[in-house]
């Protein structure tokens, strides 16, 4: 990549500043970045009357990455269909910028295998990545209310199901280079019982014809979600469409006991830009107290230096500073752990630099 990279950040709601503002000081510390920060969700709402303006939408499209807070909060929280919600921004900024692969990689730490729920036993060594497909279903379908009837289309077409399935295989190829390992794909849907899931079953399987070297795994989704949490372990890609995918990666995220620490990129066509965040929520009972954890951010923009920056380097540095600082015992509170430091987000963002540095 020629020049400075163009960032569009996207601070949004509750913590979102917070964890934005330590994130830039990351990579302040990593090289030299452009900065363009704009409004999208709650706050947008409140200046615009919608979550996500046209302008704010174009100037993502025109960035070489996105950098999202988190989005949402008790005050636009709403059951009226006609009154703007923040993650309508979410949404508009992942149709209108072809966002259609997000993936969302579990890997509990190893300093924090104690915090999962699961028995260490269970989760050790787990890492998977989730796959989601992330502009069609259900999310984008037809809706709409007559009287006392509500309903939500759900439809696929070939080329969206082939085009997130080749993600997911070549995202398990590259996994599982030098490491001696098969890759595998498992596959999610309810092909007992829905059409968009048959199809989505074939497309799968025929896309899975071209990689005769990654295995493939077929689940039901009840089913996914009992084998996600029975045998973390067993698993490597998950690919799911839309809805299926929103439910099991927070399934997934809370095996590591951490929702806090986890990272996620939505990406588009290649070459297009890709908007990273982090996979937890905007925490409004403890925003602009100091306390957020910025972790799952730094991460977020470690995923969006290597998908995003073409700087893998700078994304392994990051990751391994991540790794250290949790070594050495520091906790946000929602990490919370008997003997740890309890830090707020400006220690923990200090002692990062500090790993980085040294
Ligand atoms: C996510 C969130 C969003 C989704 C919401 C905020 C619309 O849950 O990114 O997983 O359902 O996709
Ligand atoms: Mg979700």
């Amino acid at each position: 990549m020629n020049g400075t990279s163009r960032i569009v950040v996207l601070p949004g709601d509750g913590i979102g500043p917070e964890i934005v503002a330590a994130a830039r000081d990351l990579l302040d510390a990593l090289g030299q970045f452009s900065y363009d920060e704009r409004l999208m969700g709650g706050c947008s709402i409140d200046e615009h009357g919608t979550a996500l303006t046209d302008e704010v939408l174009d100037a993502c499209r025109n960035a070489d990455a996105v950098l999202l807070g988190a989005v949402g909060g008790p005050k636009w929280d709403t059951t009226d269909p006609g009154a703007p919600r923040p993650e309508q921004g979410l949404l508009g900024l992942r149709k209108g910028m072809g966002l259609y692969a997000n993936l969302r990689p579990v890997r509990p730490s190893p300093a924090l295998v104690g915090a999962s729920p699961l028995r260490e036993e269970r989760i050790a060594g787990t890492d998977l990545l989730v796959v989601r497909e992330l502009t069609g279903g259900i999310y984008f379908g037809d809706s709409g209310r007559e009287g006392d009837v509500a309903h939500d289309v759900c439809e696929y077409s070939v080329e969206e199901v082939d085009r997130i399935a080749r993600t997911a295989f070549d995202a398990a190829r590259r996994r599982a280079e030098g490491s001696g390992r098969k890759p595998k794909v498992t596959s999610v849907d309810k092909a007992n019982v829905l059409e968009t899931s048959r199809l989505w079953r074939e497309v799968v399987g025929r896309v899975a014809a071209e990689y005769g070297d990654v295995e493939l795994e077929h689940l039901l989704v009840d089913n996914a979600a009992m084998q996600l949490v029975s045998r973390p372990a067993d698993f490597d890609v998950v690919l799911a469409e839309n809805l299926f995918g929103d439910i099991l990666s927070d399934e997934a995220a809370m095996l590591t006991g951490s929702l806090g620490m986890l990272p996620s990129a939505s990406l588009g066509a290649a070459g297009a830009p890709g908007l990273f965040e982090p996979v937890h929520g905007s925490a409004p009972d403890i925003a602009g107290k100091g306390l957020a954890n910025p972790l799952a951010t730094f991460l977020s923009a470690a995923m969006m230096l290597r998908h995003g920056l073409g700087r893998g380097g700078d994304a392994d540095r990051v990751e391994a500073a991540v790794d250290a600082v949790l070594e050495r015992g520091l906790r946000t509170a929602d990490l919370a752990s008997e003997g740890g430091d309890q830090v707020g987000t400006a220690e923990m963002t200090a002692a990062v630099l500090e790993e980085l540095d040294g």
